[in-house]
């Protein structure tokens, strides 16, 4: 018997960070724009969730983050100026990325109650269906995206989907943690979940890597607002309590994640992501070893 599930049509992007682990670099420029290779991070992130089928992105700013909306715009002059100088491959490019009219939409963050409260800003827009969430700092690079893995595993079960990965056991209060029914499958039932844990309450080394799919339900529990880990409003408590009563499901994701919140994770990005790049690779290769060398 086969069910049909709601589409996951909408995707949500928070991007309402100061990141002041970039300054000065963050002083005028959202984090989010911050470019891996050519293409700034939000940019990427965006992409894998065109990848997986979504039609509709959602972004969840603050102030200072005008130019994330410009970047999703089409830009008349630059437009104008690429054609007449013959430049059609850059423009076909920018074209074929631009979202089409009304296919992205833009909220604010008020004040910084946390992502669970960033979440929850976007309840209006998503309205009740499905969507996904993405949280922009930390790229999925894989040769299949992240999110179309999950999309799969949506349409087989239904309920809400969580991608996970291992880190090291002294990690586990860096991320929220799941516990799951079957560690070796690729999409297992989840037994718990906690935000931040201490090693010694971690139900297991499986982080939640920030990637979602989640029902609607969702906002309900945001809209009250308790206040968790860091005394925020935590994605992760709400998921808990609605655990209670639909079922949650970890998809295990086995390519490499890039946290390009950190300096350390964002430089990595940069050379795995033009180590990728045909165009790239040979000469920084050959440049990187002389430097290595040095
Ligand atoms: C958030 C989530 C956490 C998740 C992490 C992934 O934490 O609350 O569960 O593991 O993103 O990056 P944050 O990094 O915002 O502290």
């Amino acid at each position: 018997m086969s069910t049909t599930r709601k589409r996951v049509r909408k995707a949500v992007f928070p991007v309402a960070g100061l990141g002041t682990r970039f300054l000065p670099a963050t002083k005028a420029v959202p984090k989010e724009m911050l470019t891996v290779v050519d293409r700034p991070v939000i940019q990427h992130v965006v992409d894998e969730a065109k990848a997986a089928g979504i039609e509709h992105f959602i972004f969840v700013t603050g102030r200072n983050k005008g130019v994330i909306e410009d970047h999703f715009d089409s830009q008349f002059e630059l437009e104008r100026t690429l054609a007449e100088r013959g430049k059609t491959k850059e423009l076909e490019q920018l074209m074929a990325e631009l979202p089409r009219p009304g296919q992205a939409s833009f909220t604010r963050q008020q004040a910084p109650h946390g992502l669970g409260h960033a979440v929850w800003c976007a309840r209006e827009i998503v309205g009740e269906e499905p969507f996904a969430l993405l949280l922009p700092d930390m790229l999925h690079f894989a040769p299949k995206p992240c999110l179309a893995d999950m999309i799969e595993a949506y349409q087989a079960h239904g309920g809400n989907h969580i991608a996970v990965s291992p880190v090291p056991e002294d990690q586990t209060h860096l991320y929220g943690i799941v516990g799951v029914e079957d560690r070796t499958a690729k999409v297992s039932r989840i037994s718990g979940m906690i935000e931040k844990p201490k090693p010694a309450e971690a139900p297991s080394n499986l982080h939640i890597t920030g990637r979602y799919i989640l029902q609607p339900e969702i906002f309900a529990i945001l809209e009250r607002g308790e206040r968790g880990a860091g005394g925020e409003i935590q994605v992760t408590d709400a998921m808990i309590a609605l655990a209670r009563s639909q079922p949650f499901f970890a998809v295990r994701f086995d390519g490499t994640i890039y946290d390009c919140g950190a300096k350390i994770g964002f430089l990595m990005a940069n050379i795995a992501y033009a180590l990728a790049r045909d165009d790239l690779a040979p000469t920084l290769r050959t440049e990187l070893a002389k430097l290595l060398q040095a």
